[in-house]
């Protein structure tokens, strides 16, 4: 049973505050939840608390979600069952009492779910993985590296937030990952000579000026090619356009390389980059609202392409209920505290594959050494996972604890590669 729970105020990789709960059980075991944080948020997001106090880090402390967990949330739940995750993280929700953590705010609430999951975990004796899957969780994931950052994570940018490497076809894990580890450094070593600056976004991708937003594609096929690797044979690409950055509600048009376009632009522009590169994979598309446009994408391109829905479904089962009836996206993005607890995270996850689709897990642009995501991927095989760049600790974190996992299931460990993406061209 839980024995007590503390949060304290901590902070991620951006430098911003952010929660850490310590849960202990009576039987000695202790569990820690890092909540992350991102910065280019979906509106129908869970809520996330910050104290709004200009007098300390600008605004964004979380003094209050820390209250709520040490005053509202450890009182109720001192004496539940930690490994009874459900009734745990249902009896939270129920004290919040709203439809988007209102009141306690999620990342108290996701603090709290995180931390008696590891104590749970330690309490059976497994690896997080392990304890989460079972056995029949043994694929790891294709790592989409997003070795160029844009939008709202790198000043002076392209609009499109993320370019990802997709090194699917290899054999193991290991062999992918130092793919497009050595893509990544070639990369650097031709924007150097270009005369680019080689400065790091939030998520540890390269954030040059770049003419346009296809540009950045040019750059990355080159160096996947410089690197010595086949583009679209043994590597694609994913892009995360974040388009409800650049959106107008008012005109309902994005402005995209300097002008403002409509939806129907933005798909024939879609539809060239597919016919260019070898895209795998396009997250967001379009804005979270414009679901006339997300249905016609999926119509036209959806039988070849992944289209991952990551602010207009926010890992919640309802969004994402609608999604599937409206057939808009085929792909859920996965982020912990977009929905707010563990539970709600797997439902989602399940909801995702019984109606065919795809699962991508991902971090925060803001994050911590945390690496839930890592045993979360192998546990529910969801064959991808998005973590950055190689670089920063916080993404490499992610990426290291995949090596461990794939070394600790030796021969029982199987890569995703080609089966994680219909687009994929053997
Ligand atoms: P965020 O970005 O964490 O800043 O929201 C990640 C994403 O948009 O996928
Ligand atoms: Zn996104």
């Amino acid at each position: 049973a839980i024995e007590s729970v503390y949060a304290r105020e901590i902070l991620d990789s951006r430098g911003n505050p952010t929660v850490e709960v310590v849960l202990d059980t009576d039987d000695g075991a202790q569990g820690l939840g890092l909540v992350p944080s991102g910065a280019s948020t979906g509106e129908a997001e869970a809520w996330e608390r910050r104290d709004g106090d200009k007098s300390r880090y600008q605004g964004k402390g979380v003094l209050d979600a820390v209250k709520a967990v040490n005053e509202v949330i450890a009182p109720k739940v001192i004496g539940m069952d930690a490994a009874d995750q459900r009734a745990l993280d249902e009896t939270m929700i129920e004290l919040d009492g709203t439809p988007n953590k209102g009141k306690l705010g999620a990342n108290a609430i996701l603090g709290v779910s995180l931390a008696a999951l590891y104590s749970s975990a330690e309490s059976a004796g497994l690896p997080l993985y392990r304890y989460i899957g079972g056995t029949n969780g043994h694929i790891l994931p294709v790592p989409n590296m997003n070795i160029m950052n844009g939008g709202a994570h790198a000043d002076f940018a392209t609009d499109i937030q993320e370019y990802m490497i997709s090194p699917y076809g290899f054999d193991t894990y290991r062999e992918a990952l130092r793919a497009g580890v050595e893509v990544y450094h070639t990369l650097k070593g031709i924007l150097k000579k270009d005369g680019h600056d080689t400065g790091l976004g939030d998520e540890g991708g390269f954030a040059p000026k770049m003419k346009s937003n296809e540009d950045s594609l040019k750059y990355i096929v080159k160096a996947i090619e410089a690197a010595g690797y086949e583009p679209g044979k043994q590597i694609g690409l994913c892009l995360d356009v974040a388009s409800s950055e650049f959106y107008s509600k008012e005109s309902n048009t994005y402005h995209f390389d300097g002008a403002d376009r409509d939806a129907a632009y933005m798909l024939d522009y879609y539809k060239e980059l597919v016919s260019k590169y070898p895209l795998v994979s396009i997250e967001d598309p379009y804005a979270e609202e414009d679901w006339d446009a997300w249905q016609k994408i999926t119509a036209e391109l959806g039988d070849q392409l992944q289209f991952v829905g990551d602010d207009l479904l926010v890992t919640n089962p309802k969004r994402l209920q609608k999604g599937i009836d409206l057939k808009a996206a085929n792909s859920l993005l996965v982020k912990l505290n977009q929905i707010g607890s563990v539970t709600e995270t797997l439902d989602a996850i399940e909801l995702a594959t019984e109606n065919g689709f795809t699962s991508m897990v991902s971090h925060r642009s803001g994050e911590t050494p945390d690496t839930t995501i890592s045993d979360l991927a192998v546990a529910k095989n969801t064959r991808q996972i998005k973590t950055g760049a190689p670089a920063r600790g916080e993404r490499i974190a992610k990426y290291n604890r995949l090596l461990e996992i794939e070394e600790e299931l030796g021969s029982t460990a199987l890569y995703a590669g080609y089966s994680a993406f219909k687009a994929c061209k053997q």
